[in-house]
């Protein structure tokens, strides 16, 4: 079914959405809209390249440092991990617990804050955002979460805040007025049914700030990841941005195993269940795995018949996620054993260019760009 489209003129900094295309109340199933594109040069229809986590390659993640250097590189989109704080602010982290990307254990006043939880089934100990104001988050400071393989980027370690989601827009604004281009994000919703367990779900935070800022509407730079099901079901019905479900290689969405319901990924992703997302998504983000597997040498296999499948369900695909260095890439792509040299990431994400995906998430932008650049011959 084809998709409605919106299309966005940036002109001398002011973008003006055009009328053709509005839809005036939630997308009818199957006919969820797209992003609208944006000025890159690039077609409506090419590749997204989504800065995961911001240029996490190259800055601490999910810090405005982070989204500004990836916006900058010229990605169009950032991916914004959503977690709440204890009086209801959304922040941009990958989880809620913190000790493994902030400095919090260099706190004293904190230490008492310190705990274990139960978080879809998984025992956490550490600091978690939910037991703090705001305002104390803000007196701690981003670092680098895997030292170990970007070791420069330590240098911003103690640099960047904590920000909220509601500064990544206003940085987005403020940036795309600099830069002559709509710049977007793709939030992504975490822990659905955990926050919603402790009363202080993340949904209807997300939903009002997209209606305070304008971007509930068609053609919105924005989309809304997650790794659940139920809460994309139901925001179907609240906003008019496209939905993407996030899929992973092994296991069931936290939502289905809390309600007893027995699908797992691999059920998700079977051509029934694909048609089953289409109702309420537009957006397929398999894990790269499931798109193109690695064998037991982990060398790449053969490309899966995912992409098909969920072309053919009306889905588009963006895999995550795409990292340059050594361990993160298939056996026969590392450039050596040493896990922070890189390896030769071009041809990983030519292979699933090659292999049809409509975008994906990478925590090098520019060099996702690169290869995006060369699949297009521009
Ligand atoms: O959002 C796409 C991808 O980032 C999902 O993985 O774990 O980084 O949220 P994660």
């Amino acid at each position: 079914m084809k998709r409605k489209r919106v299309g966005v003129l940036v002109l001398s900094g002011l973008v003006l959405a055009t009328a053709a295309g509005l839809a005036v109340g939630p997308a009818a199933a199957g006919e969820q809209p797209a992003p609208d594109a944006v000025a890159t040069g690039h077609g409506h229809d090419d590749p997204v390249i989504v800065g995961h986590r911001g240029a996490s390659g190259y800055r601490p993640e999910h810090t405005l440092a982070s989204y500004e250097l990836a916006w900058r590189m010229g990605v169009d989109f950032v991916d914004v991990d959503l977690v709440p704080t204890k009086d209801g602010q959304l922040v941009a982290r990958h989880e809620p617990e913190i000790g493994g990307t902030t400095d919090v254990a260099d706190h004293p006043e904190f230490a008492a804050r310190r705990t274990s939880k139960v978080i879809d089934g998984t025992k956490l100990t550490g600091w978690f955002t939910e037991d703090f104001t705001l305002a104390e988050l803000k007196t701690l400071r981003a670092k680098e979460r895997i030292p170990e393989n970007r070791p420069n980027n330590q240098l911003y370690d103690g640099r960047f805040p904590i920000a909220t989601y509601q500064e990544v827009l206003d940085l987005s604004r403020r940036l795309g007025r600099e830069l002559h281009r709509t710049l977007g994000t793709y939030p992504e919703v975490k822990h659905s049914t955990y926050f919603t367990s402790i009363d202080n779900p993340i949904e209807p935070k997300l939903v009002a700030l997209l209606n305070r800022n304008g971007l509930n509407r068609p053609g919105a730079p924005v989309a809304i990841q997650s790794f659940e099901v139920s809460n994309l079901q139901a925001l179907h019905r609240q906003v008019r941005v496209p939905l993407l479900q996030l899929t992973e290689a092994s296991g069931a969405p936290a939502d289905l195993v809390a309600k007893g319901d027995k699908r797992t990924y691999a059920d998700l992703v079977s051509p029934a269940g694909l048609r089953e997302i289409a109702k309420y998504a537009t957006y397929l983000g398999p894990d790269k795995s499931q798109v193109i597997p690695l064998d037991a040498d982990e060398n790449p296999g053969s490309p899966t018949s995912l992409v098909a499948d969920a072309h053919r369900a009306g889905l588009k695909v963006a895999p995550y996620t795409f990292r340059n260095e050594n361990p993160f890439l298939p056996a026969n792509l590392r450039s050596s054993e040493s896990p922070t040299a890189y390896g030769n990431v071009f041809a990983e994400e030519a292979a699933f260019l090659k292999a049809g995906v409509d975008g994906f998430f990478a925590d090098q932008p520019d060099t996702a760009l690169e290869s995006l650049h060369d699949f297009l011959g521009r």
